[in-house]
């Protein structure tokens, strides 16, 4: 945390699930940024929906966090097999009228989890966090959230690392003086897509952030689009 902060990162993705709330909240506190300078996001995981679940999950995780809001909190999964996302939802939306919540979105939704919960409430995700990356494009799901005004977020944005040997991202970076991990965050930015790549890192948490300095060209994003191969690494989230 204290190098992504150094390196100038101010959004970091957190969950419930991951068991790293605490540490990543010290971690902003000994980078000695302010609080309101980094954007916090967690996560409700799919045991703890249910309104009451979810309310108590919250304030379990604001515990863990030390803080007294976060910037935006998701349902991790839909979890269709429990149809338990509409409920959720309403807590979220509680949260998010207490102001302990500064946003609400969703994770791992397709269009038809958005549609289901259009039926049951007017608020609409302000951000969904899916598996998206060069392999993963994800591009009916980009124009569905586009279309209603839902930024996209892309989780495993490296495809967990396979994108560094891939030769059309090496070839585009060279023209650059870039690697393919910075062409891929680049491709992001330029698609309006929000990102969270990770790293364990120095070198690689700060190269990752040198992406403000160059620009894909329309040839060089048609080439990055052939590369889309329903690459996904994670589970689908209807089954999940
Ligand atoms: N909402 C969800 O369901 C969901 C699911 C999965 C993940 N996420 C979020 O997405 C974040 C990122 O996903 P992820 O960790 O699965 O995948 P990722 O960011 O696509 O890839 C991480 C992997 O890439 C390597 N890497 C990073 N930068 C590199 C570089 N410059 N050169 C070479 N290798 C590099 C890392 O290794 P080193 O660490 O060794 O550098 C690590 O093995 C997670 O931290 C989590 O917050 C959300």
């Amino acid at each position: 945390m204290r190098w992504a902060i150094e390196a100038g990162y101010r959004h970091v993705d957190t969950a419930a699930l991951y068991r790293n709330e605490a540490s990543v909240a010290a971690g902003i506190r000994a980078a000695g940024v302010a609080r309101e300078e980094v954007f916090v996001t967690t996560k409700v995981w799919n045991t703890d929906q249910g309104y009451d679940r979810t309310m108590r999950a919250f304030d379990a995780s604001l515990r863990e966090l030390g803080f007294d809001h976060v910037d935006l909190y998701l349902i991790h999964w839909p979890s269709p097999a429990q149809g338990l996302a509409g409920e959720t939802w309403r807590a979220l939306e509680r949260l998010r009228d207490d102001g302990r919540a500064r946003s609400i979105g969703v994770s791992n939704f397709e269009p038809h989890h958005l549609d289901q919960l259009a039926e049951t409430s007017d608020v609409v995700p302000s951000v969904n966090q899916v598996e998206l990356h060069p392999y993963l494009q994800q591009r009916h799901l980009q124009d569905y959230c586009s279309g209603r005004g839902i930024r996209l977020e892309a989780w495993s944005p490296l495809a967990k690392g396979a994108v560094v040997g891939d030769p059309v991202l090496s070839r585009i970076g060279t023209r650059h003086g870039k690697d393919p991990v910075q062409v891929t965050l680049r491709w992001m930015l330029q698609l309006g897509i929000a990102t969270i790549p990770k790293s364990v890192r120095r070198s690689r948490i700060a190269s990752n952030a040198e992406v403000y300095d160059f620009a894909l060209s329309d040839d060089e994003l048609a080439e990055l689009g052939t590369l889309d191969r329903n690459g996904r690494t994670g589970p689908h989230p209807d089954r999940f």
